[in-house]
């Protein structure tokens, strides 16, 4: 409360560019007694092992560390009573017994883990989003952790990379808003309650534009795509209150992000007024002696000054500062201010009145994995999955009659939660045979699983460096192949469980091709020849290129890689239980040549023609269409909606006014259904040139069978903004147009004309 009040006041003093200056009285008065050597600790991080080593450095001798005041905070320990064999170590055994921030990778839900982030945001529901960050936080406080990880709110708009899977995909707007309802759920109101914890938001910055796809790669962009289209979910992510920042591993202009003052002081705290404090990722400032910028005082010293806080695993902070600060590399200044931000963060969590808030070791079998979280889960992932496909209405199935269940993934428990998920039991999971004989307990369910999810041995290696995802079956494929076209033929229906396994998307999962392999394509193809009914359940952590299998006669549902409750909540969808209404959050193209592909492209000079057809001297392919397999925004239901009399309440509106575009949704099939629409706005002419259209707005609707709805979206006067040559965020006047409806390429329009 006095932290709050005091914090108040220094706001009321500081400006748009300076960020607040604020003193914590109790956090000062640490500083004072405290020596250079225990400064510089509290900005080390460590972790024991336990959780996922992502680099090749464990931190040794942790326990000797933490005595010695040199380490400010742990990740990797789990559990109130192993917390808290550290935490009194720190704070009875240390000089001045400070607390440690203890940090975990919560990326989607903690032990009861839910969909892929990326599923997640398909669901368009910000409500769900926060309520699932918030459930995510009340299991792992229960756990002992204050810090969180995530949200990941890189802007991915290249499916070949695998961490395209832990984001919200390609739209700057849609992002902003799941980063924001992300940190409101982790952080809630209040950080120092006991279920609520410190959100980080990363990758800092643009992580995700990683050349070719490839992970931890360069990225050079211009300052207008980066503030245009990149950095506003970390700039929502900061204004919702992020108590810190992870900066990336990438290069950023020359500069890597984790020694980039232009990106840590410059832009994060001068002009977004970020008061918390930023981490370094794995080892990324050692990293920077890789990319060429000295030795490890060096990088050191430059991370540093460049406003990196704490140091993770890499150590380089606790070994050099001292003698850069003897040689004027770095000043006591520097240090200090970053002590004082880590310390002020553990203020804000409560841990300096108590350090042993988080440890309550009744609170595990109280807060996790229960009834009430599980069937969270089971909704997140129904609300996740996107219908791409519904051929013959062969969905949703009757719940009764003969279902032949195939493919690698419809009996494996291992590849239900997706990557990043070391919080979580795979052990715990439903798979898709057991959900299926839940919920449909009236039907005869035959399994065979077909092929294997690849059969190229070196892939599945490759895959599975952190666990066996891919089994090759001992069976010859022709003869896993036989018995699933064997059951085919005798079922009245078959749905075939096929796609990525867990870890062939993630981080260090990029692919230059992002097919179904080859030995499922196969199966596909087999079980379409019996000509039986087919239903695919697509299992992914990314768009996937399937023109293929979209021609065939078969229905698609995908499915992300959906946690604990994959096979209810498929199985929920398959039988109609839920009417599918998740909408995809990054475009799916045809080939991975288009890659990029997005739907707020720029148009060009010499514009592609609307028919498709190729065009010489035009922007165009010679082998394929400009336009992605399936657009952003797009996603089908078991019903089916009807847009009419699009208009807006003015024709002209002035600088800072709002205006708004109502519709008439009519839900005009033979289901209920939810449905989200979507607003998209082109700005006609301005001085830097507009993208062809952009995502501005969206509201869920549910609409009974005949029902219609008169549905009103407000443009506020900042969403007719951009960045533009300075960098200033303005409107320019003229005309603007509107498009809304069901996806990206809604074709119902109005303009007006901003004075
Ligand atoms: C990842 C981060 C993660 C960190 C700690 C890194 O490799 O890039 O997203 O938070 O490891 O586990």
């Amino acid at each position: 409360m006095h932290y709050k009040k005091l914090l108040l006041a220094c706001l009321a003093l500081s400006f748009w560019g300076v960020h607040a200056q604020k003193r914590v009285p109790e956090v000062e008065a640490l500083l004072n007694k405290m020596t250079l050597e225990e400064k510089i600790g509290q900005l080390n991080l460590l972790t024991p092992g336990g959780g996922v080593a992502t680099g090749e450095v464990v931190s040794k001798d942790v326990e000797s560390k933490i005595k010695n005041g040199q380490v400010g905070g742990l990740f990797g320990v789990t559990g109130p009573d192993k917390v808290r064999i550290a935490q009194e170590i720190a704070v009875k055994e240390s000089r001045l017994g400070i607390p440690l921030l203890i940090g975990s990778d919560v990326i989607h839900g903690y032990k009861t883990t839910y969909p892929i982030p990326l599923g997640l945001s398909a669901s368009w529901d910000m409500d769900l989003v926060q309520k699932a960050a918030q459930l995510a936080a009340k299991e792992a406080t229960a756990d002992g952790i204050n810090w969180n990880f995530s949200p990941m709110v890189d802007i991915a708009r290249d499916p070949r990379w695998g961490r395209i899977s832990e984001g919200a995909g390609e739209d700057p707007y849609l992002g902003s808003k799941i980063a924001e309802a992300m940190v409101k759920g982790y952080q809630g109101d209040d950080l120092a309650a006991s279920h609520t914890m410190l959100a980080c938001v990363k990758h800092f910055a643009l992580y995700g534009a990683s050349e070719a796809g490839r992970d931890y790669h360069t990225v050079d962009m211009s300052k207008i795509k980066m503030f245009n289209q990149y950095l506003p979910p970390y700039e929502a992510a900061i204004k919702a209150g992020a108590a810190s920042v992870m900066s990336s591993f990438n290069d950023v202009d020359g500069v890597p992000a984790s020694g980039n003052k232009w990106l840590l002081t410059d832009l994060l705290r001068d002009r977004w007024g970020f008061d918390g404090f930023v981490v370094s990722d794995y080892t990324s400032v050692n990293e920077m002696i890789a990319h060429g910028l000295g030795d490890l005082q060096a990088v050191s010293a430059l991370a540093l000054r460049a406003g990196l806080d704490m140091d993770m695993v890499g150590e380089g902070f606790l070994t050099t500062l001292k003698k850069s600060l003897d040689e004027g590399k770095v000043t006591e200044a520097d240090i200090t201010n970053a002590c004082r931000r880590v310390l002020e963060a553990k203020y804000i969590s409560g841990l300096f009145e108590d350090p042993y808030r988080y440890l309550d070791s009744k609170r595990p079998k109280k807060d996790i994995l229960t009834e009430e979280n599980r069937t969270l889960s089971r909704k997140l992932a129904t609300h996740s999955f996107v219908l791409l496909k519904n051929h013959n209405n062969i969905l949703p199935l009757k719940k009764s009659g003969k279902i032949a269940l195939v493919g690698p993934l419809a009996d494996s428990r291992e590849n239900m939660l997706g990557t990043w998920a070391p919080t979580g039991d795979f052990n715990l999971a439903v798979t898709i045979l057991e959900g299926f004989n839940n919920v449909a307990s009236g039907a005869t369910i035959q399994y065979a699983k077909g092929a294997n999810i690849s059969d190229d041995a070196t892939f599945a290696k490759n895959v599975n460096t952190l666990g066996e995802r891919i089994t090759i079956d001992a069976r010859s494929s022709e003869a896993m192949l036989k018995e699933a076209v064997d059951l085919a033929k005798t079922s009245d229906v078959v749905v075939a469980v096929v796609g990525e396994a867990t870890e062939m998307s993630g981080e260090s999962s990029s692919r230059t091709d992002i097919s179904i392999p080859e030995s499922q394509k196969k199966l596909i193809r087999a079980l379409v020849a019996t000509g039986k009914p087919v239903a695919l359940v697509l299992m992914s952590g990314r768009p996937l290129t399937i023109p293929e299998e979209f021609d065939l006669p078969v229905s698609i549902l995908q499915v992300w890689h959906p946690g604990v409750e994959a096979g209810n909540a498929i199985a929920d969808v398959v039988f109609g239980d839920y009417n599918p209404s998740g909408k995809l959050t990054a475009t799916w193209p045809v080939y991975v040549g288009q890659i990029p592909v997005y739907h707020s492209a720029k148009v060009t000079g010499r514009p592609a023609p609307e028919s498709g057809e190729f065009q010489k001297f035009r922007s165009n392919y010679l082998d394929a269409p400009n336009a992605p397999l399936l657009p952003f925004g797009y996603g089908l239901s078991y019903t089916t909606f009807e847009y009419s009399n699009l208009r807006l309440d003015k024709k002209e509106i002035g600088q800072g006014a709002s205006i708004s575009a109502t519709i008439t949704v009519k839900n005009t099939g033979d289901y209920d259904g939810e449905e989200v629409v979507q607003l998209y706005l082109r700005d006609v002419v301005r001085s830097i040139t507009p993208p062809k259209r952009q995502l501005k707005g969206f509201q869920k609707i549910m609409l009974k069978k005949g029902e219609s709805k008169e549905v009103t979206i407000t443009l506020s006067p900042d969403d007719l903004k951009f960045f533009n040559a300075q960098l200033e965020f303005v409107s320019e006047p003229g005309e603007f147009e509107i498009f809304v409806g069901t996806n990206s390429d809604a074709d119902l329009t109005e303009s007006f004309i901003l004075k």
